[in-house]
C-alpha cells in the first residue's frame, strides 16, 4: 500500500511537509479547493508552490475546483506525478486531461460519495488513476464512509478490462480500516489527519504501509 498524506489539517504545514520528507511516505497530497466546487478554499496557487519547492517528495494535487486549467497552468515543470479532477464537473473534461498530459503528469478522475463508478466508464481508457472520494470533499478530519467498499469491488470488477488504472481512496483513514482497502486491492491511500495530528509521523506511516 502507497500512502499519499494530505497537510489539509496541519496546524504548521510548512513544518509537516518538512518532517514528511524525513519519512517512508510515498507522496505529498495537496488539496486545493475554491470556495465554488466546495464551500472550503485552500491552498491558493502561491501556496501550491511553497509546499512544492520545501517538498523532496513526488506531489499529488488534488483539484476540487470548477477551472482546473487555470490551476494546472501554473504547475509546469514541477515534482508532480499525479493531477486530479472531478468528474462531477460541468465541462469537457477532455481539454483539461490533454493539458495535464501535456506537461507530463499523470492523470486522475475522483468521484465523491453519490457519484456513481459506471460514470467513470467513458474515462477510464484515457487516464491513469481513479481516486474515490471516502468523505464529502472539502474538509479534513471526517469519517471515512463504509459504503466506499462496495464502490471499491465494483472498479475491481472493471480493472480486470482496464488493469493499468491505479485506484486511490481519500477521506477519514486511519491504521484500522486502511485493511480493509487493502483487501479490496487499493494501490494509493490519502491519509491526512491521522499522520498530522501525530507526534511520530514515522511511525504511523511504517504502520498504514506495512498493512497488508
Ligand atoms: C477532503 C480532502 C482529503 C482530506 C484527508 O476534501 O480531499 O484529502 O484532507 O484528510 P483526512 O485524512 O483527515 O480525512
Ligand atoms: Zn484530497
Amino acid at each position: 500500500m502507497q500512502i499519499s498524506c494530505s497537510i489539509l489539517s496541519s496546524d504548521n504545514r510548512e513544518a509537516s511537509v518538512q518532517k514528511l520528507n524525513n519519512t517512508n511516505v510515498d507522496y505529498l497530497h495537496i488539496d486545493v479547493m475554491d470556495g465554488k466546487f466546495v464551500k472550503n478554499t485552500q491552498f491558493p496557487i502561491s501556496e501550491i508552490k511553497k509546499m512544492l519547492s520545501l517538498t523532496t517528495k513526488k506531489a499529488d494535487i488534488h483539484l476540487m475546483v470548477e477551472n482546473p486549467l487555470a490551476y494546472i497552468k501554473e504547475l509546469r515543470d514541477q515534482n508532480i506525478s499525479y493531477i486530479t479532477i472531478h468528474r462531477e464537473l460541468d465541462t469537457d473534461l477532455y481539454p483539461i486531461i490533454d493539458e495535464i498530459k501535456k506537461l507530463n503528469y499523470q492523470v486522475g478522475l475522483s468521484i465523491k460519495p453519490d457519484t456513481s463508478v459506471a460514470s467513470l466508464i467513458p474515462y477510464l481508457k484515457d487516464i491513469d488513476l481513479i481516486l474515490v472520494m471516502s468523505v464529502e470533499p472539502g474538509y479534513g478530519k471526517q469519517i471515512f464512509l463504509p459504503r466506499t467498499i462496495n464502490k471499491l469491488n465494483e472498479l475491481n470488477r472493471l480493472r480486470t478490462k482496464y488493469p493499468h488504472l491505479i485506484v486511490e481512496v481519500d477521506g477519514g483513514i486511519n491504521d484500522t480500516n486502511i485493511k480493509k482497502l487493502a483487501k479490496a486491492k487499493v494501490d494509493i491511500s490519502v491519509v491526512g489527519s491521522y499522520i498530522t495530528n501525530n507526534d511520530d509521523y514515522d511511525l504511523c506511516i511504517n504502520k498504514l504501509k506495512g498493512t497488508k
